[in-house]
């Protein structure tokens, strides 16, 4: 099997690992529930639990049924991101994953609340999930890897990135801010994938501090591709909008350090990133997944 089959594989793996953990529609809850559905279902390219079982199995785990919540958690998490950055009081989009925003299908009342629903089923699933731990060992690992994600998804974490991000929209800004918003933004959920993969596959802490600047170096690498594809990617392939970022007058990677550097340096993290990974283990296929993620067109 090659690369893209197996990548296409996984993919359909995760797919119906979320089917199963999203909430059901019922009677008055059903517009929630369907809104919120509807931009998971929209699709997208799974990377961040996707990252977080290969991370799993990087570090020895190989029960999925011990990381599906938290892999769908994660998914959740990145996807109400999505719901409300393309909000009209933030990135003011029309298309995410090739269809309408949620806003744009269900209302802006329902966008916010489609974001808040996702965000708090999040934590729903992963605390649940914690019922139906098998030892006091599984437990603890899985508190550890719920803290991860909680912490890498707020203020410290990816709306703290957020924050920056719409607060410097439309003004100056420099090397330094830039840095945080990505590490922040975007770095922090892949950071949490790295790191609550290894966690609930019991690496220590050493290992899981290794694999958080794996994860930061993969995440920040992961935005600046996302910057350029904003110019050099269509619609159509992209599944949103282009030239957004130019749209709303926001410094990117490309504007502050131009086209080439940009590139150079999606290139040199993940090269890094994977130096981490080989020192940690053996999973040739999320050696690939990362060297994809250099050249991916989407
Ligand atoms: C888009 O994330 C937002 C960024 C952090 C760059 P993805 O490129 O992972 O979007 P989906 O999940 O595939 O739609
Ligand atoms: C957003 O960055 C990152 C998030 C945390 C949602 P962008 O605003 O560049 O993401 P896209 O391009 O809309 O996906
Ligand atoms: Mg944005
Ligand atoms: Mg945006
Ligand atoms: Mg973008």
């Amino acid at each position: 099997m090659n690369f893209e089959e197996e990548l296409n594989i996984k993919t359909s793996e995760i797919n119906s690992i979320i089917a199963d953990y999203l909430p059901k529609e019922t009677k008055y809850q059903l517009r929630i529930t369907e809104a919120a559905n509807y931009s998971v279902n929209a699709g997208g390219k799974r990377i961040r639990p996707m990252l977080l079982m290969e991370v799993y199995k990087l570090c020895g785990g190989n029960d999925l049924n011990k990381i599906k919540a938290f892999m769908t958690a994660l998914e959740c998490i990145h996807t109400y991101s999505l719901v409300h950055d393309d909000l009209p009081a933030m990135d003011n989009d029309d298309y995410r994953r090739g269809m309408l925003t949620t806003h744009k299908k269900y209302g802006e009342d329902f966008g916010v609340l489609a974001g808040d629903a996702l965000l708090n089923y999040a934590y729903e699933l992963m605390l649940h999930d914690m019922d139906n731990t098998e030892s006091s060992e599984d437990l603890k690992r899985a508190v550890k890897a719920a803290d991860i994600i909680a912490r890498k998804a707020g203020i410290y974490g990816m709306v703290g990135g957020q924050s920056l991000d719409v607060y410097l929209t439309g003004k100056p800004m420099n090397e330094d801010e830039l840095d945080f918003i990505f590490r922040l933004k975007t770095g922090a959920l892949i950071e949490a994938a790295f790191m609550a993969g290894a966690t609930l596959a019991g690496a220590d802490d050493l290992t899981v501090t290794e694999l958080e600047k794996a994860g930061g170096l993969v995440g920040v690498a992961f935005q600046i591709q996302d910057d350029i594809l904003d110019i050099t990617s269509t619609q159509e392939v992209l599944g949103k909008p282009i030239r957004s970022d130019e749209k709303n007058h926001k410094t990117t990677y490309v504007t502050l350090y131009g086209f080439e550097k940009a590139k150079a340096d999606v290139a040199e993290m993940s090269d890094k990133a994977l130096t981490i990974i080989k020192n940690t283990g053996d999973n040739e296929f999320l050696e690939q997944l990362i060297c994809r993620l250099i050249n991916r067109k989407k």
